[in-house]
């Protein structure tokens, strides 16, 4: 190649070409010294120097227009296709969220979109978590502003301290703030933990289901969840309410899938063959409240699920670790 830039005239570069291209040409008596080799070697060999004979060629002929000569043949083919760019796609988790929000469109449920950043208020204690209680460490929350940070007034009002938000519920009494009602909403957002092992990372998504109106019961509940796993999972997929306790729900329960990657057997990630998606439960009335809702008239159910597990629940994907995701490893990613 550095040859070829110190060619300055259309005679010698014909006179390169020719010295390597050319029949007699070094490269071309290389080609042809292939059919010598073992079919081993040729595999390796042969590619090179193809793609060797092919680079010069392109060289020699972009050489060629940059010295302006040949004009017989145009320099530029504009009838040759162009070179098309490596085409990409969006991501498994940014296709997951597509389709959940579609899933719920379908039946009503519209999406919303509230702070990844928020105050300690919506975090935690408009759900019914007051300061310092201690359910609040299930969530190992990043603080923006620390408590400790505050001045003795402010520590009094935790709605002045800041989290990265520990999950989507925030959206909840935000949305009934809104004070519009009946209340159908999906909120699908980025949450932050402190955690990171094969089935937590700490940057991940949830989508957050809200349903206030009159009347709402359990039932009301469990067919919108069955609906979902129906239609994300397919008809036949297991998935299990278990009693559990959030503070922002009365009853709680936990929502788990039957484990994908070893069909219900027990793996590395799930344990037991189930692998826990989310909570849910009726909304407490002290929620509806704090969302200056009258508990008396109204009632609701909310559910809050991660999305990257879901995804990775998704029927025959097998990945058993949340962390691959996020890896940005091409040769994970292109295959979805
Ligand atoms: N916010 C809970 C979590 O991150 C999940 C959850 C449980 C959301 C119950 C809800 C709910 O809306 O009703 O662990």
């Amino acid at each position: 190649m550095r040859a070829l830039a110190s060619v300055k005239t259309a005679d010698s570069l014909r006179v390169f070409e020719v010295a390597y291209l050319g029949r007699k040409g070094k490269l071309t008596e290389l080609l042809k010294g292939l059919a010598s080799l073992t079919l081993e070697q040729r595999k390796i060999v042969g590619p090179i120097a193809n793609a060797t004979k092919q680079l010069l060629a392109e060289a020699v002929a972009y050489r060629r227009t940059t010295l302006g000569v040949d004009e017989k043949t145009p320099s530029v083919d504009v009838t040759l296709p162009g070179i098309r760019p490596p085409e990409g796609h969006l991501h498994l988790v940014t296709q997951a969220i597509a389709e959940i929000e579609d899933i719920f469109a379908r039946i009503g449920f519209y999406r919303v979109r509230h702070p990844e950043v928020d105050t300690d208020y919506y975090a935690f204690e408009s759900l019914n978590m007051p300061a310092d209680h201690p359910a609040r460490d299930e969530w190992e929350t990043f603080f923006v502003t620390s408590p400790a940070a505050l001045s003795s007034q402010e520590r009094g009002r935790e709605k002045s301290s800041l989290v990265l938000t520990p999950h989507t519920s925030n959206g909840q009494v935000r949305e009934m703030e809104k004070g519009k009602l009946p209340i159908r909403m999906i909120n699908i957002g980025k949450c932050y933990r402190r955690q990171s092992d094969i089935s937590h990372v700490p940057m991940f998504h949830q989508f957050e289901g809200l349903y206030v109106d009159t009347n709402v019961t359990i039932a009301h509940l469990k067919g919108v969840i069955e609906y979902f796993v129906h239609q994300f999972f397919g008809a036949t997929r297991s998935y299990r309410l278990r009693p559990f306790h959030f503070r922002f729900t009365e009853p709680s329960f936990e929502i788990d899938i039957s484990c994908d990657v070893c069909d219900g057997e027990g793996c590395r990630l799930c344990k037991e063959g189930w692998l826990e998606l989310g909570g849910a439960g009726m909304v407490h009335p002290n929620v509806l409240k704090a969302g200056k809702i009258d508990p008396k008239k109204y009632n609701g159910f909310a559910f809050g699920w991660g999305v990257e597990r879901t995804s990775m629940m998704k029927e025959g994907l097998k990945i058993d670790d949340i962390r691959l995701l996020y890896k940005n490893d091409l040769r994970f990613l292109e295959q979805f």
